[in-house]
């Protein structure tokens, strides 16, 4: 009867070749597609060192900041550019303008500590730091870039002391 169904699968013993079959071409499959994406990537036999090294290299790499190895601080000028000046050039929700004395007469009249304890905390529109993270940019960048803000504008504040773990100038 069932022969004429036609069926391919007939007996015990072709249902597990079948069976057999169908686990093991797949993973066949995969491996020749391996070995078929890593032979691109093969270099010739006298390759150096280093770019062996490269090739046996992990493929994610976790690099752990350690917040307090001394490193090269960032001047003002550096953090207002990359934190400060989106919103301090153009003045953008009501931030007084970089080098716009009318604009920062008053506030410059507070005293210095007022405005760092103001970028410090945040104020209206600003973010606390100006949205910059505390493991990128450190309370003295950001008394730095305070102090060249204010003092482009016709202010007369001298440079924040640095921290004392603070590496030595160039
Ligand atoms: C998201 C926009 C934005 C960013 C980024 C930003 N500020 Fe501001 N800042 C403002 C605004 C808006 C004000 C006015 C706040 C107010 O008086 O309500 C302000 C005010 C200030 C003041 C005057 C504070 C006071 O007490 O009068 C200082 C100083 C200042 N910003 C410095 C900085 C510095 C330094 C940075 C970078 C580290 C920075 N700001 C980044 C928007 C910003």
């Amino acid at each position: 009867m069932s022969e004429e169904h036609g069926s391919l699968i007939k007996n015990i013993k072709q249902l597990s070749i079948a069976v057999i079959a169908s686990f093991f071409i797949p993973l066949i499959i995969i491996f020749l597609l391996i070995v078929y994406v890593s032979s691109g990537k093969k270099v010739d036999t006298n390759s150096s060192e280093q770019s062996t090294l490269a090739l046996i290299k992990p493929v994610g790499q976790l690099n752990f900041k350690d917040a307090s190895a001394p490193r090269e601080m960032l001047t003002g000028e550096a953090v207002y550019k990359a934190v400060c000046a989106s919103c301090h050039n153009s003045g953008a929700a009501g931030a007084p303008k970089f080098a716009d004395a009318s604009s920062w007469g008053g506030r410059i009249g507070k005293g210095y500590e007022a405005l760092y304890a103001s970028v410090i905390k945040g104020k209206g529109a600003m973010p606390a730091r100006g949205g910059a993270n505390p493991t990128d940019i450190s309370d003295y960048e950001i008394a730095r870039s305070v102090v060249y803000l204010a003092n482009s504008a016709g202010g007369k504040f001298s440079e924040p002391k640095a921290p004392a773990e603070k590496p030595a100038t160039k």
